[in-house]
Parts: structure tokens; C-alpha cells; sequence
């Protein structure tokens, strides 16, 4: 009997694990994200309303350079060039608005871009600003309306130059004071390399030192990324030299959210939290995780039984104090119990012993 109550318990006791995952967020570790590569992902307010990312990352501009007009493709969400993606301004604010970051990705695998020359960089950075960011473009012309995203975000997958022009114009067109409304915000700047060091798109742009973040994809990469069951050896030589590499930026682990979201490189998140964080936490700048994609990350929730094995993780005394307050509910509910079966004994087999009572 007292094992069918402590089982109660644990019921009790798991509905308040649903209440810990919602401080997850907070308590556990910063998720970047990639938005915007599959229509049944849910909606960008969804994904931010889920509490589990500090950054979104929009995925992609996907068209620029080289005499290209630039396009947004955010499959099948919306359509840019029909003006349809403006829609996503009110998700993009209610992001802001809880304290996500959201990002504008330009590049992507599809490798519809390059950059021609230093100007051909110029004049990206001014479509970009202009268009995404704080820069003087309104109406139609802006292709998510009058959402201000929070900074760029270089997912390079192809050698070519100029990037590191891209970079600095951008940093450049960041310290111009805004016009209103758009004043007073911090925009930044990130990058997706892969993890073969140094990476063969983003050497140039990431030796400017104006990264904020730069979320490298550990995944893919056989030769540097974390080998299943146990063999860290190769992730944490290339960590140390991301992460020396990069001192003004903050370093995160990019993996894939599930096993079908990259050829190579899947961690579950057990093994993440217990045996691969432990290896990249200790460095100074270490800032989180980054996870392709949000549509994996959906199917298989990798996000929030990461954040859960953390919150288990990072109380020491976890352990105990679960098993405490389940001591502490099974006491209570055996106390319950048992004043009923007095009830109930006395009320059948003492009744006159009650109205002696009354
Ligand atoms: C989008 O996600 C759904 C649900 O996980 C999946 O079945 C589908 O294959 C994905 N589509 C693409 C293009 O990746
Ligand atoms: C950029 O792409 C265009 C069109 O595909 C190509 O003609 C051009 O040579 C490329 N430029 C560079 C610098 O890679």
C-alpha cells in the first residue's frame, strides 16, 4: 500500500518537474536556434513562446551578392517577394518583447550567393540595414515590415571573399545613431562556422574580432566533432582553439536537434549534459549551444530534455532534495490514509461507539 502511495508521490512530485522546466530557461543553458527551413515547425511566436532559446536565428537569406536582388526564403511560412512575410513582424516583436534575440541568418546551404568585391560588401550592409535592421527603409521595401531584428548572421557554407568588408560595414552602420523609433538598440553580430579550424568561409570576417557570437557547427565534421560513445578528444582540441581563437566573442557548441537533422554529430541530450558540456563549459568564453533546427527540435524535444538534465545537473543536492520532498509527500499521504481507514473502521464496527461520541 505505502508503495502504491509513494507512487502518488512521484506523480506529485513529476507535475512540479513541468514547473521547474519552465525556469529552465533561465537556470539552464542558452540556446540559439535556426527558424524558418520548414512550414510545419510552428510559427516564429510559437517557437519563441516555448521559453527554450535566447536567440533565433532566421533562416535564410538565402539570395544575395554578385548583382543578385537579395531574397528571404522562410520556405513555407510566408513569401517574401509577394510581401507576405511582413506578417511576421508581430511574432518578431513578441519575441523582443520576452527577451529573445532574433537574428537575420544570411547564406545557408543552398549556396545562391557570393560576394563580388569590397563594394558588392558596401552595398549589402546597406540593404541590410536599411531593410532588417535600424536603416531608413519603411513600407514594402522592408521585406519583414517594420520589425528591427536584433543583428546578422553569417552562415557562410561556401569559400569566397569579401565577408570580413561585410563585417565591418556592418559594425560600422551599427554605431550610426538610428532614427526613431529605432534608437537606442544594440545590434549584433554572429556566425555559424564548421568546426575544422579555421573555417574556410569565415577566417577573413571572424579575424575582424567584431563576432559577438559565434556558433560553430560541431556537427558534419568527423575530424573535430564529438565521437560517440565517449570520445571527446577531437571536439575538445578544436574547442580550445575556437575559443582562443575568438577572446571578444562568446563561443557556442552548434549539434543538430536530432538525428535526422545532420549527417553526423548527434549527441542525445543525456550524454550532452553529463559527459560533452563538462568538456567545453570551463572555457571563459563559452556561451551555450546552438541547435539546427527548430523543426528537429520540435519532433524530438531535444531542447527541453536538455534543459531538464541540467536543472537535475546543477542542483548538487538535487538528488536529495527530490527524494526528500517525496519522503515528505509519501509521509503526508500515509498519514491521510490512515485517518480514513480509522474513520471508516470505527464507522463500521464501532457505530455505537460514535453516538457515545455525539
Ligand atoms: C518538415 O517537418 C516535417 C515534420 O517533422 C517533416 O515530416 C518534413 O519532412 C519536413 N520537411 C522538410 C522539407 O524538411
Ligand atoms: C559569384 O557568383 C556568380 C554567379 O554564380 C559568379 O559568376 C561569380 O564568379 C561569383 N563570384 C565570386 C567572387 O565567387
Amino acid at each position: 500500500m505505502s508503495g502504491k502511495l509513494c507512487f502518488l508521490a512521484s506523480v506529485l512530485l513529476s507535475m512540479s518537474t513541468v514547473v521547474d522546466l519552465a525556469m529552465a530557461a533561465s537556470g539552464g543553458v542558452n540556446i540559439a536556434v535556426y527558424w524558418g527551413q520548414n512550414g510545419s515547425e510552428g510559427t516564429l511566436g510559437e517557437t519563441c513562446g516555448t521559453g527554450l532559446y535566447a536567440y533565433v536565428n532566421l533562416a535564410f537569406l538565402s539570395t544575395f551578392g554578385a548583382g543578385r536582388a537579395p531574397v528571404l526564403n522562410l520556405a513555407d511560412h510566408c513569401d517574401a517577394p509577394s510581401g507576405t512575410c511582413a506578417s511576421l513582424a508581430a511574432d518578431i516583436a513578441s519575441c523582443q518583447a520576452a527577451g529573445v534575440k532574433v537574428l537575420l541568418s544570411i547564406g545557408g546551404g543552398a549556396l545562391g550567393y557570393n560576394l563580388s568585391s569590397p563594394s558588392d560588401a558596401r552595398d549589402l550592409a546597406a540593404y541590410l540595414w536599411d531593410n532588417f535592421l535600424g536603416g531608413g527603409a519603411t513600407g514594402a521595401s522592408r521585406p519583414l515590415g517594420d520589425a528591427v531584428l536584433d543583428g546578422v548572421d553569417f552562415d557562410i557554407e561556401s569559400p569566397s571573399r569579401f565577408y570580413d568588408d561585410l563585417a565591418r560595414n556592418l559594425a560600422s552602420l551599427y554605431t550610426r545613431a538610428p532614427r526613431p523609433p529605432r534608437g537606442g538598440k544594440t545590434y549584433l553580430l554572429t556566425a555559424a562556422p564548421q568546426c575544422p579550424y579555421p573555417d574556410a568561409s569565415l577566417a577573413a570576417a571572424l579575424a575582424t574580432g567584431l563576432f559577438d557570437h559565434v556558433w560553430v557547427q560541431f556537427y558534419n565534421n568527423p575530424p573535430c566533432q564529438y565521437a560517440a560513445p565517449g570520445d571527446a578528444s577531437a571536439l575538445r582540441s578544436a574547442w580550445a582553439q575556437w575559443t582562443a581563437g575568438l577572446p571578444a566573442a562568446t563561443v557556442f557548441l552548434g549539434l543538430p536537434a536530432s538525428l535526422d537533422a545532420a549527417d553526423s554529430g548527434f549527441v542525445d541530450a543525456d550524454t550532452l549534459a553529463s559527459q560533452v558540456l563538462p568538456v567545453v563549459e570551463g572555457a571563459a568564453n563559452y556561451g551555450g549551444i546552438m541547435l539546427w533546427s527548430r523543426s528537429y527540435d520540435k519532433d524530438s524535444s531535444f531542447s527541453v530534455k536538455l534543459q531538464a538534465a541540467l536543472q537535475n545537473r546543477n542542483k548538487p543536492t538535487g538528488a536529495g532534495a527530490s527524494s526528500h520532498t517525496k519522503r515528505r509527500i509519501c509521509k503526508w499521504l500515509t498519514f491521510v490514509y490512515s485517518e480514513f481507514l480509522i474513520q471508516y473502521v470505527v464507522l463500521h464496527y464501532y457505530p455505537s461507539q460514535l453516538q457515545f461520541y455525539n
